[in-house]
């Protein structure tokens, strides 16, 4: 442990990945990406990734809620670049953002958990493991030993045996930082998963049409064939010997569910002894709450999209939270980052660093192993920019930064 923990301090000095000039001619942007994606993956792997609750009114309201926030530069106090390395919960990052945590992204891209992984790891950024992703604990704390974290939801059964020994897997495993997922107390519909045969959280029965999909998607099914299905992977333990996928995502489907109570909260805090945050946080009144627990950070997050479309756009309760946890505790950010320069607006509003889910999906998408590297330059590169041209010579010095957040929520009264 102490050897992992005095690697994680030392970020080597390049990051980046050796085809960016070659990805970034036809991939400048992370928009670009995203178009790319849709065109190269099998129809169903998009529409998997990219689909939100209802008619994605919620995805668009997290993209426009980012667009209409402006930041106001001062000039004539930059030279040079700012350096955008941070420190988080005790280790040392390249940058103020990282890979959110998924569940199935092996269904956008198969193997996508090891290579989202890999990338992090080589660009020292966070990656946080969906406890319901293709690869195990054990398997991504080998390709990410400095930069895991572990995401992890609800297994209540036999007083939280699942959950208590997942845990106790990470802590084995090195694992730096634990994610307890507090937004998903329902399942919701997401229309485009459910158009495409992938919804309901049902058995894996691939279709005619996404055996055609398939089929015209060369880069897809070569991955396909290097990789399994492993749905639910660090599941497969308990679900019984010899259990196949379609009974690993049953049992995991049984066992898993609800959100966690706050009780539930402090049981885990009491048991985890690194640091620890909630994730899905919105209202500031649950924000004092979890630091009551005695969380480590508090990630806003509406999901990317994927729960209901009512919910705020988190980056408009963003300031309100930070004002409320007042450095008792960090304050991270996700739902609709597209592009470094979101992340330096995340951080002007008070976040110590932003973490995407989509974004990286769409470069798996668009460019296959070589994706998420490619994101996390553009984003590096990005907010890099965005923060020498606003004039802040740091990624804390963003908070200082004369912003307008037209959509800004005022807790104080119960109806805008
Ligand atoms: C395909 C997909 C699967 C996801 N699965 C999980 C999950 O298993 N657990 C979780 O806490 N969040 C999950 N999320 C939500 C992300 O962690 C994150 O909150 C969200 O993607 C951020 O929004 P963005 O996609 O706009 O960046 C998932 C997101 C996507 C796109």
């Amino acid at each position: 442990m102490h050897d992992i923990t005095a690697r994680a301090m030392m970020i080597p000095s390049s990051t980046r990945s050796p085809n960016f000039a070659k990805h970034a001619r036809w991939y400048p942007t992370i928009y670009e990406l995203r178009r790319g994606a849709k065109k190269r993956l099998p129809h169903f792997a998009f529409e998997y990734g990219d689909g939100g609750a209802g008619d994605d009114t919620g995805i668009k309201r997290n993209w426009s809620a980012f667009d209409a926030i402006e930041m106001v530069p001062r000039y004539g106090v930059m030279p040079e670049l700012p350096p955008i390395g941070i420190e988080l919960f005790g280790r040392k990052y390249s940058a103020p953002l990282g890979v959110a945590p998924m569940g199935s992204p092996i269904v956008v891209w198969p193997g996508a958990d090891k290579l989202l992984a890999a990338a992090a790891q080589r660009a020292r950024v966070p990656y946080t493991l969906g406890v319901a992703g293709g690869a195990t604990i054990e398997e991504i704390a080998k390709i990410a030993p400095d930069v895991m974290w572990l995401q992890l939801y609800r297994f209540a059964k036999n007083n939280h045996a699942i959950g208590f020994d997942l845990i106790r897997r990470a802590d084995e495993a090195g694992v730096h930082v634990l994610m307890l997922t507090l937004d998903v107390p329902v399942r919701t519909v997401r229309s485009r998963e459910v158009k495409v045969g992938m919804g309901g959280g049902g058995t894996f029965k691939p279709d005619w049409r996404m055996v055609m999909g398939m089929a015209k998607c060369p880069g897809w099914a070569v991955a396909f064939m290097q990789n399994t299905l492993p749905r639910f992977a660090n599941i497969q333990p308990y679900a019984g010997p010899g259990a196949g996928l379609n009974d690993t995502i049953k049992f995991a489907r049984k066992e898993m569910g609800g959100a966690f109570s706050w009780d539930e909260v402090k049981r885990y805090r009491d048991r985890w002894k690194r640091p620890m945050i909630v994730k899905g946080i919105l209202h500031p009144g649950d924000a004092e709450k979890a630091v009551s627990i005695g969380v480590d950070g508090i990630l806003v997050s509406n999901h990317g999209g994927r729960q209901i479309e009512a919910l705020p756009a988190p980056i408009d309760c963003l300031p309100a939270v930070v004002r409320v946890v007042g450095g008792k505790a960090k304050v991270l950010y996700d739902s609709g980052i597209r592009s470094g320069t979101d992340v330096a607006r995340a951080l002007a509003l008070g976040a110590s660093a932003a973490l995407a889910g989509k974004a990286f999906l769409w470069g798996l998408g668009a460019l296959g192993s070589d994706g998420p590297g490619h994101v996390v330059d553009l984003m590096m590169d990005e907010l890099q920019s965005a923060l020498g041209q606003v004039g802040a010579h740091s990624p804390d010095e963003a908070r200082d930064v004369m912003v307008r957040h037209p959509g800004a929520y005022d807790f104080s009264r119960n109806v805008l």
